[in-house]
């Protein structure tokens, strides 16, 4: 596949998925031994699975956010933190991950399209506030909601089903971009998987970056394979390099 040098872009679009998370040690979606191969989709990432068995989609929830605070950004995470402070045109950073490891390696705007694990959303009042603690507690218990105080907070992250937030953001940007970047991600869960296509067809630059191709692949002009940890730095280097 030809490549472009890396120059005279203006407005950039990346779309992050877990595989920009894997080397921080937290697990993706779709590996062998991934989360979908050790969780039935339905009983864990779905309104219906959480109305049947609120406490195991919960324990699920808390299990992920225990494990995120054993995990640290890697330099793919810092790397675009670096473009975001040094690259003079628009930058949007959209991602699928509900991790917080783009903030803590140093990425101020970030959007969270399938929401954040440590967020909480009320399902009485739709209050979203911060959370960092389980929301089962040892006993079986459950938090009250700081704002109602309903007992009946749920993680703040997308299921199927559900609307991603910030979409009207997220396609106004990809409208006028005039380079799209895909990190690590599988490409076959919409809205996000659309992405490229859209783009595409308004004539941005679409370059993929990823362990494996995506199921997307024919869409991009490039695609470069690898560890995120490697090819993101490279990337980045390339475009600050103009
Ligand atoms: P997947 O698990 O589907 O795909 C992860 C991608 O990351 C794969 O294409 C891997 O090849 C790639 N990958 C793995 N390790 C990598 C590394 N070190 N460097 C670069 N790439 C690497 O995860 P997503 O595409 O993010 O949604 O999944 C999309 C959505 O499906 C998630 O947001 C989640 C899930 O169901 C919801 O829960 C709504």
């Amino acid at each position: 596949m030809f490549q472009r040098i890396m120059a005279g872009f203006e407005r950039i679009v990346i779309l992050t998925g877990a595989g920009i998370s894997a080397e921080s040690g937290i697990d993706t979606f779709r590996a062998a031994g991934g989360l979908w191969e050790q969780h039935w989709v339905e009983d864990i990432a779905t309104p219906e699975g959480f109305a049947r068995d609120p406490d195991l989609v919960l324990g699920f929830y808390d299990m992920r956010r225990a494990a995120l605070a054993r995990a640290a950004p890697n330099p793919a995470h810092e790397a675009l933190a670096l473009l975001e402070r040094e690259f003079s045109g628009d930058l949007l950073l959209v991602t699928q991950n509900v991790d917080d490891l783009h903030e803590r390696g140093g990425s101020a705007q970030v959007l969270h399209m399938h929401g954040e694990l440590k967020s909480a959303l009320c399902t009485s009042c739709e209050t979203r506030v911060r959370w960092d603690a389980p929301m089962l507690a040892k006993d079986g218990d459950r938090p009250p909601c700081p704002a109602c105080c309903a007992v009946g907070l749920r993680p703040d992250v997308v299921w199927f089903g559900e609307m991603p937030y910030e979409m009207d953001r997220i396609y106004g940007a990809l409208q006028t971009c005039d380079l799209f970047v895909s990190i690590g991600t599988s490409g076959v869960v919409y809205p996000a998987a659309g992405f490229v296509e859209e783009v595409r067809a308004a004539g941005a630059w679409c370059l993929e970056l990823n362990l494996d191709p995506s199921d997307g692949l024919r869409c991009f002009h490039e695609s470069r394979l690898g560890p995120a940890s490697i090819l993101v730095s490279q990337w980045i280097d390339e475009v600050l390099a103009h």
